[in-house]
């Protein structure tokens, strides 16, 4: 039916794909570090096919110079910097910057891109009362998604269909500054405290943690979110990065788009995990029996249980990023003297997890949800916030996808298609 004949060779960069007798020629186009696509926008048009490839295995969406990522060797680099590197060396709000602008700030840079940030400090009462209506047993990832979209509401200036470069930057000041206040406030909500106003002088961690407590957090306790947070920053087209680049190719606003890429990310298989995890761990604690128990039941194909924050769509080597949060993880807790019986629980379960046949056949390995959650629980922050936190850490790396979506060239609505397979025509009766 089909033969594919590649010519790899630089000066022949195209694959010759013959398809029920119509040869065509499919451009080969290579990323910065090798990687090799073909390149089939052509195929429908010349030959009458289309691909399948559910659940997107196989299919890159889309060219970006934001994030790199190798999932065989574990190499994550955002902008051309090791993760590890920036890990060590960036704070949140830098990391945010090179996202969205391509480069490190100066510091004359860095000092415009806070004030655009301080220019958004102010909570409206519009938004102060909607926080107030929610129920406060209200899960807050519920609560931050219709909340940013409901922003729009006050923001008529950035709904225009085709947003100038400096809207663009406005509104994602904007949505940087505000969401971390709505997390916060909403947390206080929650827990029936007044709301304590940002103060935008402070480094975006310390903020939001005096945000949320009232009170002045730690060293230890603001270098440990800063690395939390840009270990989320950004991590190429994942669900919920895809749905803002979908959402938003329809040229919804930036609240909207903005908005789904959070409802995404709640999903347990995806940002959800962090709170997942933290709930499996607590109930391997309450149910007992050890680990190897539990590592059975994610064995079975007749249990439904499996390994919260274990495995990834690309990582099948490690994740670089559950590596640096290990370690993060033992870390905080010697240096806030916790003892948390799950990182116990954890590290019991990731040790007989990888040196099981299932495990290591399968190329599961822990990711960077595994131990987040500890960290976050150090710190003193409910389950239910763990996902908001992530969120607040992807936040930048949507807005940088969201932008360079809708300023490349060639810019589309995203509409792929489908292989209709159920009844043929019949009639009304
Ligand atoms: N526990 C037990 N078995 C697993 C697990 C797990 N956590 N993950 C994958 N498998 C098995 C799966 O059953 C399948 O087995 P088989 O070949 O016998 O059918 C095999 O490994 C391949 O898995 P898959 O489901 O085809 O892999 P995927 O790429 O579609 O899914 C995943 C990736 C992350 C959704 C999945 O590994 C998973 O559900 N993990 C637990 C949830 C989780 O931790 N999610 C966070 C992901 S990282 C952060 C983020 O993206 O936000």
């Amino acid at each position: 039916m089909g033969a594919l004949k590649l010519h790899e060779r630089k000066e022949l960069q195209v694959a010759e794909l013959t398809v029920a007798d119509t040869r065509i020629t499919l451009p080969i186009f290579y990323g910065t570090e090798g990687e090799k696509a073909l390149d089939i926008s052509k195929l429908r048009s010349e030959t009458g096919f289309v691909t399948l490839d559910p659940a997107y295995m196989n299919t890159a969406s889309c060219t970006s110079e934001i994030t790199y990522l190798d999932g065989e060797n574990g190499i994550l680099r955002y902008r051309g910097y090791p993760i590890e590197q920036v890990a060590e060396k960036a704070c949140f709000l830098e990391v945010s910057y090179l996202l969205l602008h391509g480069e490190l700030p100066t510091a004359v840079q860095f000092e415009a891109f806070r004030s655009e940030l301080r220019d958004h400090a102010t909570i409206s009462p519009f938004c102060q009362n909607m926080i107030r209506s929610f129920p406060t047993h209200a899960h807050p990832m519920g609560a931050l998604a219709a909340i940013t979209a409901a922003l729009s509401a006050e923001n008529a200036a950035y709904l225009a269909q085709d947003l100038p470069q400096s809207q663009r930057q406005e509104v994602t000041a904007q949505l940087m500054q505000q969401l971390k206040s709505v997390a916060a406030y909403f947390y206080r909500h929650m827990n029936g405290l007044t709301f304590v106003e940002s103060n935008p002088r402070l480094d975006y961690c310390e903020d939001f943690l005096t945000m949320l407590f009232g009170a002045c957090p730690t060293a230890e306790a603001v270098r440990a979110l800063n690395v939390l947070l840009i270990l989320h920053a950004d991590h190429e087209q994942n669900c919920s990065t895809s749905t803002v680049r979908l959402v938003g190719s329809s040229k919804a606003n930036p609240y909207a788009t903005i908005s789904a890429g959070i409802s995404a990310l709640w999903g347990p298989l995806h940002g959800g995990a962090n709170q997942a995890v933290i709930e499996m761990l607590e109930a391997i604690r309450k149910e007992g029996g050890g680990v190897k128990k539990f590592i059975e039941k994610a064995k079975s194909k007749k249990d439904a249980f499996v390994l919260m924050g274990f495995g990834h769509r690309v990582y099948k080597n490690f994740d670089p990023r559950a590596v640096i949060i290990k370690k993060a993880c033992d870390d905080v807790l010697e240096k806030l003297h916790v003892h948390d019986p799950l990182l116990d629980i954890a590290k019991a379960l990731e040790a007989e997890a990888l040196q099981d046949s299932y495990f290591i056949e399968r190329k599961l390995y822990p990711n960077v949800d595994f131990y987040s959650g500890i960290i976050y629980k150090a710190l003193g922050i409910p389950v239910t916030m763990f996902t908001v936190l992530f969120a607040l850490g992807r936040l930048p790396g949507w807005l940088a996808q969201w932008q360079e979506m809708l300023t490349a060239s060639g810019m589309k609505i995203g509409r792929p298609r489908q292989i209709y397979v159920g009844s043929g025509k019949r009639d009304w009766k």
